[in-house]
């Protein structure tokens, strides 16, 4: 009998492809498919000394060269083409077959998707992969949704391939349909967090102190061997660290300062508002990148006027990158806790029962956001699973509490100087709000009873109000 592989991969572009060469690398049999015969061949014959690959030219051959149950990983562009491969392959696969959706695709597709194919007897897997191209080769944190069931046969082959952190995998079953996904795109959400955080760390390091990139890079590589350690911390520093090649000049000053997206961050903002989620952190990371990106309106708003640039003084000075440290921290923790909620309101609204603690765990290895700190915040849902955020638990609360004063100083300095800080801001106006024994959300109630009706409940008693405003506010009008 001819061997059979006991996974295949459809859409060989690098991702596809890398996934791929990691599941031979791990000793599984791969069948691979493409819709242009030609990446099939030459994956097979570029790496086909890496493991046991069956190359298949139609899809029927592909499907044929599969083990029960058949394990089809998905990774195509989100969207039409994902919908067009799935439709196909499901008309040659069997009941208790899997596909596996492994692209960064919406979780709201991924459960239409997961419910369309469970009523033919299929399931399906809507995966998060974080980590990039070089993450799917060496070890990627995985985040696969869909069922228990598919996950019995799936999951020991993604948790082969997934980094490893102190001997875990970074993959966990997440929860059932579009959970996955779901956790994927608040992990995106954060990432774009974060590297804001990152970015107006550097941009007020330049702008108060004067600090060339190179001499910044070496502040962010010194953060990146305490608290702060992390992915993005690293990379952050040789980015900064790079010269351009063409002109001698920093490389970060040679690049168009308009950040791009492909919308994963826009779809955490838009079911963080339709859940009623403040992520704050994650949202003004969003409209930084759109303000940037929007050359007509900076260009057209050259010039307007700015505050007279009173310069630090000199102990300000000396500690202003301890501060900026400080700032940077708090801020991260209070992005992290936001994300950390999406997904308990996700949870609740889908019933989903996602286990915080585990997907902490599974990224603190593999994918973009990877942090030295992730222990810590699994180490936080561990111990209180119902931790209502993250900024409750013991030793957040002490850090961010004895990091404040530092916070508030670098948020009052960019507001000083002018240099746009949103992200630092909000977090610290999350904080504070989060704080406050009374919010002027009081105000907000008044005001909607006045001009519509609309109540208010009061403090004192249970139902809801109204006030004859017409009446008892001209009573009180002075003469
Ligand atoms: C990852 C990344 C990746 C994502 C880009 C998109 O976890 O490996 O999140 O999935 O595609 O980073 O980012 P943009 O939205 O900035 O293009």
């Amino acid at each position: 009998m001819t061997k059979k592989a006991s996974i295949g991969v459809t859409g060989l572009a690098v991702m596809g492809r890398n996934l791929a060469r990691n599941l031979a690398r791990h000793g599984h049999t791969v069948a691979l498919h493409n819709r242009s015969e030609q990446r099939t061949r030459e994956l097979a014959e570029q790496f086909g000394s890496e493991g046991d690959f069956i190359p298949a030219y139609s899809a029927r051959e592909f499907v044929n060269a599969l083990e029960r149950p058949r394990q089809v990983v998905v990774m195509v562009k989100a969207g039409a083409p994902t919908d067009a491969v799935i439709d196909e392959f499901a008309e040659l696969l069997e009941p208790g077959d899997v596909i596996v959706d492994a692209g960064n695709a919406h979780f709201a597709d991924t459960r239409r998707r997961e419910a369309a194919l469970r009523e033919r007897g299929l399931h399906f897997v809507g995966t998060g992969v974080s980590g990039g191209e070089e993450g799917a080769l060496h070890g990627p944190s995985i985040m696969p949704g869909g069922s228990k069931e598919s996950y019995e046969s799936l999951g020991p082959l993604l948790e082969d391939i997934a980094a490893k952190v102190d001997g875990t995998p970074c993959c966990a079953h997440i929860g059932p349909d579009g959970a996955g996904h779901f956790v994927k795109m608040v992990h995106n959400g954060i990432e774009y967090a974060d590297m804001q955080l990152i970015a107006e760390s550097f941009d007020l390091l330049r702008g108060a102190l004067g600090y060339e990139p190179a001499r910044i890079a070496e502040i962010f590589r010194t953060w990146n061997t305490g608290r702060l350690d992390s992915y993005l911390i690293e990379i952050t520093a040789e980015v900064l660290a790079h010269t351009d090649a063409a002109t001698g000049k920093p490389f970060v000053d040679v690049v168009l300062d308009q950040a791009e997206q492909k919308g994963t961050g826009r779809w955490t903002v838009q079911i963080g508002l339709d859940l009623g989620i403040p992520i704050t952190g994650i949202a003004e990371a969003t409209f930084a990148r759109s303000l940037s990106g929007h050359a007509n309106l900076r260009a057209a708003t050259k010039g307007l006027g700015g505050p007279s640039r009173t310069p630090l003084s000199g102990s300000e000075a000396e500690r202003f990158a301890d501060d900026v440290e400080q700032a940077l921290y708090a801020s991260k923790v209070v992005a992290y806790a936001q994300g950390f909620n999406q997904i308990q309101a996700g949870s609740a609204e889908y019933g989903w029962n996602v286990d915080l603690g585990s997907v902490a765990s599974l990224w603190r290895g593999g994918c973009i956001i990877r942090a030295k700190f992730l222990d810590d915040i699994r180490a936080a849902f561990e111990a209180g699973p119902e931790l209502p955020t993250l900024l409750t638990s013991g030793d957040f609360r002490k850090a961010v509490e004895d990091a404040q004063d530092a916070w508030r100083s670098v948020v009052s300095t960019a507001v000083r100087l002018g240099i746009p800080t949103p992200g630092f801001s909000t977090a610290l106006a999350y904080y504070d709000g989060l704080r406050a024994d009374r919010l002027p959300a009081a105000l907000v109630q008044g005001q909607r009873d006045y001009f519509g009706a609309h109540t208010y409940r009061r403090v004192d008693g249970e139902g809801s109000f109204h006030t004859e405003w017409a009446t008892e506010a001209r009573a009180e009008r002075p003469a």
